[in-house]
């Protein structure tokens, strides 16, 4: 199968094999097949966040196990159940629909449910792990059911213990979610702010924030559906105070916010901006005009043309402002 309708990016890439997981048990009968049970696996969930750089050996599951449910309701949250093949934004829709605020902040994120806590995905000021329950998985060595916690899942920027010792080990199956009551908006993020002052909505409830969530996305996000892409392709890197010190005398205008622990976070966007990557074209892959941080493809790319650009990328912020760029989407191949 040609994996290019699997992945937002729009990637070519040739699996020998894909298997539909429907259910827990469907990844047991993959771990008992005597073809399948040793061969090496990548699992697939909406595809939005890889880079295809060449065809895939391993076998594929493409993990499609539905359903969302209020699976708890206690004094200080909500526990939300979903499978991990839900649509990350249609459990966000549900939730604000069935009067359960939490998730606004994470509208129209691309992906599925099980993919969220891969990367611990964040927007707007909040994070998959400020919302995170637990989840079941299954491992793809024993069989073997399992559940985690969010400390075993030891989330960080855009990481987690699936990008590490658990990559290609297990499958998620279904995701749980803590909304705390009673809700409080996060309307920290600059562009939140913004509206706020636009619109004069100084209370806006759960839905106002989902419904400005999804403006801004659609304002500067390309739709994966009209141009593909992964969203951003690269982190926000984090540097110690000396380096930010050293770069804001490259450029006084870099933009750059302090954390917690004293480093500061770059914007990545403004650093590929700042080199004149903006709208530019190499072979079939290109630099969003509306946002630096995001690759995108021209029509017919291939994985190793946006390899190359992102490659470029890295060696003009590098050279420039000596920062190395680190891809945030996972690269098959
Ligand atoms: N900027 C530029 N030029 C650009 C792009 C950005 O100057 O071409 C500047 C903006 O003006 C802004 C700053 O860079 O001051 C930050 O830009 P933005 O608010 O668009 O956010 P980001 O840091 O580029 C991150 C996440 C996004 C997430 C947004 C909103 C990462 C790698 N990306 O982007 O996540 O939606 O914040 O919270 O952390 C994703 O992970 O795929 C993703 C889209």
């Amino acid at each position: 199968v040609n994996l290019r309708a699997w992945n937002t990016f729009g990637l070519p890439a040739i699996a020998q094999t894909l298997i539909h997981i429907d259910e827990e048990a469907d990844v047991r009968r993959v771990v008992d097949h005597p073809e399948f049970g040793r061969a090496p696996k990548f699992v697939l969930g909406g595809g939005s966040n890889i880079v295809l750089a060449r065809d895939v050996s391993a076998v594929v599951l493409k993990v499609a196990i539905g359903g969302i449910r209020l699976l708890e309701t206690r004094s200080d949250a909500f526990i939300v159940e979903a499978g991990a093949g839900v649509p990350w934004h249609e459990l966000v829709a549900w939730t604000i629909d069935q009067g359960l605020p939490g998730l606004e902040n994470l509208a129209l994120i691309p992906g599925t449910t099980g993919a969220a806590p891969v990367q611990n995905i964040g927007a707007y000021g909040l994070e998959l792990q400020d919302r995170f329950e637990s989840l079941d998985g299954v491992d793809l060595v024993t069989g073997r059911g399992f559940t985690l916690d969010g400390r075993l899942c030891r989330f960080g920027y855009r990481d987690s213990v699936f990008k590490h010792e658990l990559a290609g080990k297990s499958v998620i199956t279904r995701v749980c979610l803590r909304l705390p009551r009673p809700w409080r908006p996060e309307l920290g993020y600059l562009d939140l702010q913004r509206k706020i002052e636009e619109t004069g909505i100084t209370a806006p409830d759960a839905r106002q924030i989902f419904d400005w969530v999804c403006q801004v996305r659609r304002a500067k996000l390309p739709d994966p559906a009209v141009i593909g892409n992964a969203g951003s392709f690269f982190k926000n890197p984090v540097v110690t105070p000396e380096q930010c010190r050293d770069i804001i005398a490259r450029d006084p205008h870099v933009v750059h916010y302090p954390m917690d622990d004293g480093s500061f976070k770059l914007a990545a966007g403004w650093l590929i901006d700042a080199c004149g990557w903006k709208g530019k074209t190499v072979g079939g892959a290109g630099v969003y005009e509306k946002q630096a941080l995001v690759l995108v493809n021209r029509g017919d790319a291939r994985g190793a043309e946006v390899i190359t650009l992102a490659r470029a990328i890295q060696e003009s912020v590098y050279g420039r402002f000596g920062i190395r760029l680190e891809p945030e989407p996972v690269v098959v191949g």
